[in-house]
């Protein structure tokens, strides 16, 4: 495997890293290295580079920002990857990339499948979306995962938050009717591999792909609410040092409210549950559950 990674300091590009480190000719690129906003600059990089396996973990991730920010939010997150997925074919690299559960509206009662009408809330959503159809419209041999409330070693994201809040103040109050699995960034970036070595095994990489090319839900087992994956953090870290002293908010105290009592820019899902199916009968990927890998998380915060 010859891999290239786009994204490399964000959740899922360092886990990325951290999981095929060691393999001959890795290229992990930062926005220092390549901004995703110069499609003419992600052309080059592949052809140079010549990969045979490409992970665009780069995106343009600020949700609320995005609402003003569109014209950048779609360079990242739509004309990027159909640039990437251009060069890829060109010189025949096989294409993992990432969406979100955002290009849902949240209104289905159960778990979302690949095949149900999409419906942005947001403009990250639909700039995300425009990120999958590039990639459908293209000759590329390349998969898209799906995910949803990602969180990872290295990066911001709601559980650091959750920590450092319930630090900070008396009380926490979060969102309780929106439905989800925080999904830990290294099962991503495992999956991730699994699928490129399977391909990479076949013998030819992107006919074996190309068959199989399309989207993918990839995320967590279960399902949760803010609410509750803030309790499960907290329920942890008040067992342990650094936290078992300093948490002002313990996790039975934390307070329930409807998203309606936090208003943001941009609207998200009530319903984020994804069907993952289809990847373990494809692929054979399963992620566990969302709880074990949430404890395990807080236990390493706590430990570094
Ligand atoms: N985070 C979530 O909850 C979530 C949920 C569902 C789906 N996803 C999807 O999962 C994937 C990985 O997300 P993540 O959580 O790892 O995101 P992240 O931590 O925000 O990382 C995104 C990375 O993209 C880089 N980037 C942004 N604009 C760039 C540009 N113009 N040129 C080059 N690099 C650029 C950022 O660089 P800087 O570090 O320099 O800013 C950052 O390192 C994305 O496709 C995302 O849409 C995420």
């Amino acid at each position: 495997m010859k891999a290239m990674i786009l994204g490399r300091n964000g959740q899922l590009g360092w886990a990325l890293e951290r999981r095929l480190q060691g393999l001959p000719g890795l290229l992990a690129l930062g926005r220092d290295e390549l901004d995703l906003a110069d499609p003419a600059a992600v052309a080059a990089a592949v052809d140079s580079a010549r990969p045979t396996v490409v992970f665009n973990a780069a995106a343009y991730t600020a949700v609320d920002r995005a609402e003003t920010d569109r014209d950048a939010a779609f360079a990242v997150n739509a004309r990027a990857p159909e640039a990437l997925a251009a060069a890829c074919a060109r010189v025949g690299s096989i294409l993992v990339h990432y969406s979100t559960d955002y290009v849902f509206d949240g209104r289905k009662a159960g778990r979302w499948v690949e095949t149900d009408p999409t419906g942005p809330l947001s403009v990250y959503g639909a700039s995300k979306l425009a990120g999958e159809q590039a990639l459908a419209a293209s000759p590329c041999a390349s998969v898209v995962l799906r995910t949803s409330w990602v969180y990872g070693d290295h990066g911001a994201n709601f559980a650091k938050t959750m920590l450092r809040l319930a630090t900070e103040r008396d009380a926490l109050r979060v969102v309780s009717d929106q439905h989800g699995a925080p999904t830990w960034a290294g099962r991503l970036a495992e999956a991730s591999e699994a699928i490129a070595r399977q391909a990479l095994a076949s013998g030819d990489a992107a006919g074996w792909l190309g068959e199989r090319r399309g989207v993918y839900h990839a995320s967590a087992a279960g399902e949760t609410t803010w609410t509750d994956y803030a309790r499960c953090v907290l329920s942890v870290a008040q067992t342990l040092p650094p936290w078992a002293d300093r948490l002002k908010v313990r996790a039975e105290q934390v307070e329930p409210i409807p998203a309606s009592a936090y208003p943001t820019p941009a609207q998200r899902p009530a319903n984020s549950l994804l069907d993952c199916s289809r990847l373990a009968d494809t692929f054979g990927c399963v992620m566990p559950d969302w709880r074990g890998d949430v404890e395990a998380y807080v236990r390493r915060l706590a430990a570094a």
